[in-house]
């Protein structure tokens, strides 16, 4: 049976696209900090899709974390990796020289050097699969900048860049890469972030579930697509930014993102 890695597995996008993997045949390897909540889920997968999932409570910023998880991945799939899905990640909302900049520097850590270290060290593992498949969790934010998320909406960016220049190097092997960009999302995200109630309650009124999200996610990497924005609107916002002027664009998110700083 083929077997799916899904990093921040334990709740909100990840835990959506988890259970959608596990209903689409995958068995699955899931990784999170919160070990409870990973081997409720193994539970859930077990009883309602009749998949194995093993799980891995791990701390992904620590040192070593992508040697780690790559040795245990090879120990429960030692005859290859199907899919890969890079989705742990967190925002921090402020301004880039009032955050803390070691915080600053573990979310970079967790949101692209994490996925780029574990993406090198599973390619064999993928490779060795019949097909196989990377999903990297991204942002509308990778499109443009957003001030007061400057370094998270930087992170995302960097993200779809490293998507899109992987694929085509690989689009002669029997492994696919697609780039998840998600809009506003109603998981943990904005309380992880620090954002105030006043702007994730403008947050609420557009947000999509991580239900929908994950299964528009799924379906878009299974159909070979590069890059995928869940839901009209965010297509339409994501889209004006190569259309708008720069500054134009910076002001809009400034209006929404920086007004309730
Ligand atoms: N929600 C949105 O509005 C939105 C929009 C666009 C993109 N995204 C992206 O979607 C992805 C998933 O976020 P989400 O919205 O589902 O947020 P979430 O509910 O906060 O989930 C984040 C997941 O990442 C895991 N995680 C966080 N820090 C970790 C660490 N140091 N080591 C291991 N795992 C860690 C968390 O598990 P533990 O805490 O148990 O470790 C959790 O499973 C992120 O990459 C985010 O940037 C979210």
């Amino acid at each position: 049976m083929a077997t799916a890695l899904i990093t921040g597995a334990s709740r909100g996008i990840g835990r959506a696209l988890a259970l959608g993997l596990a209903r689409r045949g995958y068995d699955l390897l899931l990784i999170a900090r919160s070990g409870d909540q990973l081997r409720a889920l193994a539970q859930e997968v077990q009883a309602r899709h009749q998949r194995q999932a093993q799980v891995l409570a791990l701390d992904l910023t620590q040192p070593e974390a992508a040697v780690r998880v790559a040795t245990w991945v090879a120990q429960q799939s030692p005859d290859g990796l199907a899919v890969l899905v890079n989705n742990a990640g967190y925002g921090l909302w402020g301004r880039f020289e009032q955050l803390n900049l070691e915080e600053q520097l573990n979310m970079l850590q967790l949101n692209l050097t994490l996925p780029v270290q574990l993406t090198y060290a599973l390619l064999p593992l993928l490779h060795q699969a019949e097909r196989g498949f990377i999903l990297n969790v991204a942002s509308t934010a990778a499109y443009q900048a957003v001030p007061s998320l400057t370094l998270y909406a930087a992170s995302k960016a960097f993200l779809l860049s490293f998507s899109r220049g992987l694929r085509y190097e690989l689009k002669d092997t029997a492994i696919g890469v697609t780039c998840l960009s998600p809009g506003a999302t109603t998981t943990d995200f904005g309380n992880r972030a620090g954002m105030g109630t006043e702007l994730q309650a403008v947050a609420n009124k557009v947000s999509m579930t991580a239900d929908q999200v994950a299964e528009a996610g799924l379906k878009a990497l299974f159909a070979g697509k590069a890059e995928f924005i869940p839901g009209m609107l965010n297509k339409v916002s994501a889209g004006l930014t190569s259309v708008v002027p720069k500054p134009i664009v910076e002001k809009i998110a400034a209006g929404i993102y920086e007004k309730y700083l």
